[in-house]
């Protein structure tokens, strides 16, 4: 985008000095540069580029199908139109379990050649060795723990997070390990308020970013397609606020056009380029 943008380059430290001064944190998933530039003009701090383009985009019904090619090139088109926002880029399924080294060999390439600057991985206590080698390799790292889509089979369903004193203690348990092994910050997704507020609390240089967990998170995370509308009308979480309703304004305008092209209206001879 050519439009001026004269705020401040968002940084990993500026994350963490958000948290530290009780500034709450704005982040919106995008996948193409058009919308990574129109977030990123009207002041967003972070840019996701989530493997929920598996389902938003791609219309699969979980994020296990989307692969590094085509999360990296989403990631570049995001870079491309984004000036200021932090872009972090969200590591798919399969692309940082199987070992370390195949941990640092995709995040990289997610810095190398998407443009991002850090990546989301999903997981608790058992990610911190992962977590670790890659922030030693130069790669920040945001964590992401309660309702882990990747594991959705496992999990059985989209669950509240947090119920039960197993629960309840695997995820405190992990946020502190998190934050030890060095995460600027981590996605609480679909948990208990209640966790989440102690988890929030108790980190003091890792920022929680929220979805479906209450409103004392240090920020707030919802996907781009949802707040617009673009959703399967079956698909409406209690969490999810919807600021614009986009499929009645598309349609339309698509209606216009196809009546307009049947008429014979469109193009008239402004919108047509004559012999000189
Ligand atoms: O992929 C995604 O969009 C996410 C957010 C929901 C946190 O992981």
């Amino acid at each position: 985008m050519s439009v001026v943008n004269k705020r401040k380059k968002v940084t990993v430290q500026t994350i963490r000095r958000m948290k530290s001064q009780g500034n709450k944190i704005a982040v919106l998933t995008a996948y193409d540069h058009y919308m990574a530039g129109l977030l990123d003009q009207v002041g967003i701090d972070i840019l996701l580029v989530g493997d929920s383009a598996s389902n938003v985009i791609h219309g699969f019904q979980t994020t296990l199908p989307i692969g590094m090619d085509i999360m990296v090139s989403h990631t570049a088109a995001v870079a491309r139109g984004n000036d200021k926002a932090l872009i972090v880029a969200d590591m798919p399924f399969m692309s940082y379990q199987p070992s370390i080294e195949t941990a640092i060999l995709n995040a990289g390439r997610f810095l190398a050649e998407g443009g991002a600057e850090s990546v989301k991985i999903e997981g608790g206590t058992e990610m911190v060795p992962t977590i670790k080698r890659l922030i030693e390799c130069g790669i920040p790292v945001m964590g992401h723990i309660g309702l882990t889509p990747q594991s959705i089979n496992r999990i059985g369903g989209p669950k509240v997070q947090g119920r039960g004193k197993e629960s309840r203690a695997y995820l405190m348990e992990s946020a502190l390990a998190l934050e030890e092994a060095g995460c600027f910050s981590m996605v609480l997704e679909l948990m208990d308020t209640e966790v989440a507020s102690e988890i929030t609390a108790a980190l003091k240089t890792t920022a929680t970013i929220g979805i479906g967990a209450g409103p004392n998170c240090d920020g707030q995370v919802l996907v781009i397609n949802d707040i617009l509308g673009l959703r399967d009308p079956g698909f409406k979480p209690k969490f999810l606020r919807e600021y614009a309703d986009l499929p009645p304004i598309i349609s339309d305008a698509a209606r216009r056009f196809i009546e307009d092209v049947r008429s014979g209206d469109y193009p008239n001879d402004d919108e047509s380029f004559g012999t000189n």
